[in-house]
């Protein structure tokens, strides 16, 4: 599938691959390398979180570099931190929980944003706000598949990025349910690997998750 920036949804950052990685940086020189061997095994979408002070240069240096990849910014919890990610070159933004000011501010801004919910208040908060594609975090800690299965009927219509505690373990569980459109994980993207600049083990973690049927 084509990804054409202009027009990028949070669908489609769901649709691409079936793992969004959860990637922390602390070295910028680490982005640009890291990308390419996400791109090489197949993930485009890559979720780049605002934890650590280099989070926003290092969006930057991808989107400067890896022209393949679609960077995006995760642990957007506060309007600040969606304005600093569109401007760091982020194309779309991933949170931890919903607020409606958070929410509100990425559709004025044009970022395509996959908000956190836990709770079905929440998926509610964010229904009534416009979004019906939505991260559920922390996945495994707060129900899992059981807390999926049990939205399927009164959210049915919410399609569910699952994310924390997932692995190739228990991914292709979460992918065949008919609510989750993909998952999102830090598996693929191994602190010790990038520390090494072991390239290649990411490449082929990348591989396998791109084979997890959906
Ligand atoms: C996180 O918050 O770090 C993400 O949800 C990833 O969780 P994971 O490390 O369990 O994949």
């Amino acid at each position: 599938m084509a990804v054409n920036d202009s027009k990028l949804t949070s669908l489609d950052v769901m649709r691409d691959a079936p793992v969004i990685p959860v990637i922390v940086l602390h070295d910028v020189a680490h982005a640009v390398p890291l990308a390419r061997a996400l791109v090489a095994g197949g993930i485009r979408m890559l979720e780049v979180t605002l934890r650590t002070p280099q989070a926003l240069a290092c969006m930057e240096a991808i989107a400067r570099e890896v022209p393949e990849a679609v960077a995006g910014a995760g642990t957007i919890r506060t309007v600040a931190d969606a304005k600093a990610s569109l401007s760091a070159g982020a194309k779309f933004g991933v949170s931890p929980g919903y607020t409606s000011a958070v929410g509100n501010a990425c559709r004025e801004l044009g970022l395509p944003l996959l908000p956190g919910v836990a709770t079905g208040s929440e998926i509610m908060m964010a229904q009534e706000d416009g979004y019906t594609e939505l991260k559920f975090f922390p996945a495994v800690q707060a129900g899992g598949l059981a807390m999926l299965k049990a939205w399927q009927g009164p959210f049915g219509d919410v399609r569910f990025c699952p994310t924390g505690g997932i692995s190739l373990a228990n991914a292709a569980d979460f992918l065949a349910l008919s609510n989750v459109a993909c998952v999102g994980g830090s598996w693929i993207v191994p602190t010790d690997a990038i520390q090494a600049g072991d390239w290649a083990r990411i490449t082929q973690l990348a591989r396998e998750a791109t084979q997890l049927a959906r």
